[in-house]
C-alpha cells in the first residue's frame, strides 16, 4: 500500500493532522505519523518504506533522502525549502515541493504582534509608543510581505517595500510605496520586516552597511530565517546604537550575548512559531497532502522546487 509519512519534530495542530489523514485515506493511501522526534535517525528509519513525505522545518538532508528507498515526493508544508537538500532529491529522482502562501497570514500576524509587543515595552505597564504613522519597510514583497502590508495599513503605518523581482506597479497597486533600492528602504524606515528566503545570495546579507542606514530609533523584525542576518554585524551595531532593537522568530546563535548585554532591546521566540496556528497548519498540511495525491495519481508537478 502507498504510504505517506508526516515527519514533524514540531507537530501540526491535531485538527490539521485529521485533515491530512482524511485526504490521504480517501486517496486509498496509509498515513504514517512521526511527531515530536528528536534524532535524525528516527526520521531516516521512518522514511525507509514510504512513498511520500510531508515535513515542516524538518531537515530532509541527503541521509534522509537516501534512506527513502521508495520515496517519490517530499513536500515542505510551508514556504521556505532551505531545509531540503534539493541536489540530493534531484539525484534520486525525488520531486520536492513547497506550499507557497498557505501559512503567510500567520507569519504576518506574528511580525506585527512582535512590533506591538516591543512598542508597548513588552506589556510591562510603562508608557510605550504606537505603530500608527510610523514607517515600515518590507524587505521582499511575497506572500508574507503582502500580508504584513495589509495588516500594517490597518494600524495606520506608512508602508514601504523593496523587492528586486517585482515591478514598481506591482507594489504600488496595493497602496504600498516602492523603495528604488534596498538601501533606500533601510534609510527610510524605522521598522524593517524581513521576508527574504535563506539561500546563497541572502545568507548573512543583512549586515552592518545595510542596518546602520536605519534611522533612529530602529527596529528590525525577522520572521524569515536566522541565517540571513550577519549576527556579528548586528551585535556590533547594538554596541554602537542604544536605539536599535531586534525582534526575531528565530533565536540567533549568539543569543547569550544579547541576553548578557542588551536586555530590553530584543525579543526571541523560544521556538519558531510564525506558522504555529491551527489555520496555517490546516492550510499548509492539507495543501501538502493534496499535492502528494495529485502527484502520485496524475504526475502533477505544480509547486516543484527542484526543477
Ligand atoms: C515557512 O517557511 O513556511 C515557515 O518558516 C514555517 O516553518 P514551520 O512550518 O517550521 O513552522
Amino acid at each position: 500500500m502507498t504510504k505517506v509519512l508526516v515527519a514533524t519534530s514540531k507537530p501540526f495542530a491535531p485538527v490539521a493532522v485529521q485533515g491530512i489523514r482524511k485526504v490521504v485515506e480517501e486517496a486509498g493511501y496509509e498515513l504514517v505519523l512521526l511527531e515530536n522526534y528528536t534524532q535524525p535517525e528516527e526520521f531516516q528509519k521512518a522514511v525507509a518504506d514510504v512513498d511520500a513525505v510531508i515535513i515542516r522545518s524538518d531537515k530532509a538532508d541527503k541521509a534522509v533522502i537516501d534512506a527513502g528507498k521508495n520515496l517519490k515526493i517530499i513536500v515542505r508544508a510551508g514556504a521556505g525549502f532551505d531545509n531540503i537538500d534539493l541536489q540530493a532529491a534531484t539525484a534520486k529522482g525525488v520531486c520536492a515541493m513547497n506550499t507557497p502562501g498557505q501559512n503567510s497570514n500567520a507569519v504576518a500576524e506574528l511580525a506585527l504582534g512582535m512590533m506591538v509587543f516591543y512598542a508597548r515595552n513588552f506589556y510591562n505597564g510603562k508608557s510605550g509608543t504606537e505603530l500608527k504613522g510610523k514607517r515600515l519597510g518590507i524587505h521582499a514583497y511575497g506572500n508574507v510581505g503582502k500580508n504584513v502590508a495589509r495588516i500594517a495599513k490597518g494600524f495606520g503605518m506608512e508602508v514601504w517595500a523593496f523587492d528586486p523581482f517585482l515591478k514598481k506597479e506591482e507594489i504600488e497597486k496595493d497602496g504600498v510605496k516602492c523603495a528604488a533600492t534596498v538601501e533606500d528602504l533601510y534609510k527610510n524606515c524605522h521598522f524593517v520586516s524581513l521576508h527574504i528566503p535563506a539561500n546563497n545570495q541572502t545568507k548573512s546579507s543583512i549586515n552592518y552597511s545595510l542596518l546602520s542606514l536605519m534611522p533612529v530609533p530602529a527596529v528590525l523584525v525577522n520572521t524569515a530565517r536566522a541565517e540571513v542576518i550577519h549576527e556579528a554585524d548586528l551585535l556590533k551595531l547594538f554596541g554602537e546604537r542604544k536605539d536599535f532593537a531586534y525582534l526575531a522568530d528565530v533565536e540567533p546563535s549568539n543569543k547569550a550575548e544579547f541576553e548578557a548585554l542588551y536586555k530590553g532591546r530584543f525579543f526571541f521566540t523560544p521556538k519558531k512559531m510564525g506558522a504555529q496556528t491551527e489555520e496555517a497548519n490546516i492550510n499548509a498540511g492539507i495543501a501538502a497532502a493534496n499535492q502528494i495525491v495529485k502527484f502520485l495519481k496524475t504526475g502533477d508537478r505544480t509547486f516543484q522546487v527542484n526543477k
